[in-house]
């Protein structure tokens, strides 16, 4: 950080004149080139205590009367000094001392101000100008620690969302694993079915084109040809291709059905995350709550029975990915909210204006004092390593960008119910917040 600006590094050392000085001699050095910047030069006695100021202007006037020079210029400088000059101690800081000299300042400017140590000591002088630069310099100065303050700010606070942004696609990777197991798993057992039903297909097979190959062959004796018959008789026993027919056709039908719930989970996540993809597009908000629905299942599962009621809604410019999030946020919040199993009824409906998701929960619900805050980045009322309470504060914001509003109403023990509205057509431009 540049040095911080000062009361003493405006300080001129300027000699100061004894009393008894003619007006002469003062007017003589106010004229050299030392002394050029000064409007004023200080007197002290003695002790060097400041006893007052003479002015460029004063002197000017003085010597500008018929005769000036010869009436006035030998009599001592303490005649016509100004007795009262401002003063101003070096201990000060340069917002007080800025304050006292232009509190006190006349106008036009015609002096400077004397600077005195705490004994009340003549130090130098200072001039006005110098003091209004430093000022200037000094709020330069501050604007660039805000500048850079607000830069930090809003790393930080992009830091914040990112991570808030990960730990809910790693709450959403964890869930779609689970969901990904149970079709994977009975996929699996089913290829090991199908492979272990095809071993005495295949074996039958092998008999069949035996018994074929001797009956094409002159050479083939009895013997040969009816061990073959039998061969393939009894392997076409223990395969039973009949009876296995049924089973090979639903082993493969609930195969297929798997591998499309697989399909439709990776399609689900990819609608979910779609991260990289353009902010704003025009989408169905339903397709939205599925999605985050699809995602929560598994926290949702053991929790609470899920109620749709969704209305036909127009497509909307939104950033999806963001819009699942917060949906995410709020499935998940309601499930946590649930001291034994309860209900979550989400809704959908539009009016003229706006689109509207509703998400109530038979949960615990809040107290006022919660109520209040929940919107607060890091408010939360979970166990130290379960919420980080950032969930709600970027869901806000979230919909703010968005152009819409998110409200809550919550009766303890009773339920939650939050409420989103967002605009048909935004208000404002959506804004990136990743
Ligand atoms: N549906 C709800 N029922 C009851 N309380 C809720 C509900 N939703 C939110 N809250 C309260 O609001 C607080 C803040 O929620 P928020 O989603 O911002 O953070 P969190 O869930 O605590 O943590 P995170 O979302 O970061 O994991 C919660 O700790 C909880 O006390
Ligand atoms: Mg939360």
């Amino acid at each position: 950080m540049a040095e911080e600006i000062t009361l003493a590094r405006l300080l001129r050392a300027v000699a100061p004149l004894g009393p008894q000085m003619s007006i002469s001699a003062v007017a003589d050095r106010l004229l050299t080139s030392e002394y050029k910047s000064f409007l004023s030069l200080p007197i002290v006695d003695q002790d060097e205590r400041p006893l007052g100021l003479v002015s460029r202007y004063g002197l000017q006037d003085i010597f500008m009367q018929r005769f000036g020079r010869d009436l006035w210029g030998r009599r001592p400088v303490l005649d016509v000094m100004n007795p009262t000059p401002l003063l101003v101690s070096l201990e000060l800081d340069l917002e007080e001392a800025a304050r006292q000299i232009t509190s006190q300042l006349r106008y036009p400017i015609t002096e400077d101000f004397i600077l005195v140590d705490g004994d009340g000591r003549y130090r130098g002088l200072g001039t006005v100008l110098d003091l209004l630069k430093a000022m200037d310099d000094r709020i330069a100065q501050r604007n660039q620690v805000l500048r850079r303050a607000l830069v930090e700010l809003k790393e930080s606070q992009a830091q914040l969302v990112q991570s808030e942004k990960m730990a809910s696609l790693g709450q959403m990777v964890a869930g779609v694993a689970h969901e990904l197991n149970t079709p994977l798993g009975y996929v699996r057992n089913n290829v090991q079915l199908i492979n272990e039903l095809s071993e005495p297909l295949l074996r039958l097979a092998a008999s069949q084109a035996e018994l074929a190959d001797c009956l094409n062959d002159p050479a083939c004796d009895e013997q040969r040809l009816s061990d073959a018959f039998e061969k393939a008789a009894e392997q076409r026993r223990q395969a039973a291709p009949e009876a296995l027919a049924d089973d090979l056709d639903q082993l493969f039908a609930d195969t297929l059905y798997g591998l499309g719930q697989i399909g439709e989970l990776v399609a689900g996540l990819k609608d979910f995350s779609r991260l990289d993809r353009a902010l704003s597009e025009e989408v169905d908000l339903n397709d939205c709550i599925r999605s985050a629905l699809l995602i929560a299942s598994n926290s949702l599962r053991d929790k609470a029975r899920v109620i749709q009621q969704l209305g036909e809604l127009p497509r909307i410019a939104c950033a999806p990915s963001q819009i699942n999030q917060v949906l995410l946020n709020l499935f998940t919040n309601a499930a946590q909210a649930m001291d034994s199993y309860g209900q979550i009824k989400v809704k959908s409906w539009a009016d003229a204006e706006a689109l509207f998701i509703s998400v109530q929960d038979s949960g615990r619900g809040m107290p006022a004092e919660v109520r209040e805050r929940i919107f607060d980045p890091f408010f939360t009322t979970k166990p130290v390593g379960q919420g980080t309470g950032l969930g709600l504060s970027i869901s806000f914001k979230i919909i703010q960008d968005h152009g819409g509003s998110i409200r809550v109403a919550s009766e303890v023990g009773r339920g939650t119910r939050f409420l989103i509205r967002l605009p048909r057509s935004r208000a404002t431009e959506l804004k990136r917040s990743a």
